[in-house]
């Protein structure tokens, strides 16, 4: 590194840190995140001493397992809502959803049924970990169509894609943003996943970061995620995280 590159280089505490999360699981009992009003707090007052100023939670919404509907998550909502005000804690909440890629989802947005969406119309989605979804390209053309913009939760998580990292770029390319989760960068959940979000990282291709929060072990791992050199590149990218201020 030249005598110049060392002084132009932007220091870590220039980089404007993360202040919306657009990726969690904190209403309480509604999916496989917070089980009660006390989970969802605690993740909140995590949030908070992390310096994030708004979350954007998304419930589970699949055909089998997690049916939750735009009454059900918004009413839990408002519930948590409450909560914070009666505790006096000024935090932001929204929420949408992380809706599974499945025979459900494709006969809602075949019906054109309104979908639950974040910023300017971002639907997040998610697919198996294992296996192709057969779903995808008719999903992404039906949602683009209606001018939702569709986001694929946590790319780097699924394994079908590892054999070529053309089969990322395959997906991208269909107009699907990005999002990751932070915790990837630290090998939170596997090598794999690690080493693909680092490569989404160096080839420009990660448009929202996320801490998919389920619970308290979360946000104590995003602690360790925040040392990683990593996590400050992705700070200096072009993530569109606080753009949903
Ligand atoms: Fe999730």
């Amino acid at each position: 590194m030249s005598f110049l590159n060392l002084f132009s280089k932007q220091k870590p505490a220039d980089l404007p840190p993360l202040l919306v999360d657009m990726h969690s699981h904190v209403l309480p009992g509604i999916d496989d995140g917070a089980g009660n009003l006390d989970d969802s707090l605690q993740i909140i007052e995590e949030f908070i001493a992390l310096g994030y100023k708004k979350i954007i939670t998304t419930p589970h919404i699949m055909g089998d397992f997690f049916k939750n509907t735009p009454e059900i998550i918004n009413s839990k909502l408002a519930e948590l809502r409450a909560v914070l005000q009666k505790q006096k804690i000024e935090f932001e909440v929204e929420a949408a959803a992380e809706y599974y890629l499945d025979e459900w989802f494709m006969s809602h947005i075949q019906k054109e049924k309104p979908l639950l969406t974040f910023g300017d119309r971002y639907v997040l989605f998610e697919t198996s970990y294992i296996n192709e979804s057969a779903y995808l390209t008719e999903a992404v053309f039906h949602l683009r169509s209606m001018e939702y913009r569709p986001v694929l939760a946590h790319p780097e998580r699924y394994t079908y894609l590892y054999q070529d990292f053309k089969k990322f770029k395959e997906i991208y390319d269909k107009g699907v943003l990005f999002q990751v989760n932070l915790n990837s960068f630290s090998g939170y959940y596997s090598e794999g996943a690690k080493k693909f979000a680092i490569k989404l990282l160096e080839n420009n291709m990660i448009d929202f970061a996320g801490s998919d929060c389920h619970g308290a072990r979360h946000m104590q791992a995003l602690k360790k995620t925040r040392q990683t050199k990593e996590y400050q590149k992705l700070l200096a990218s072009k993530i569109l995280n606080n753009t949903l201020l």
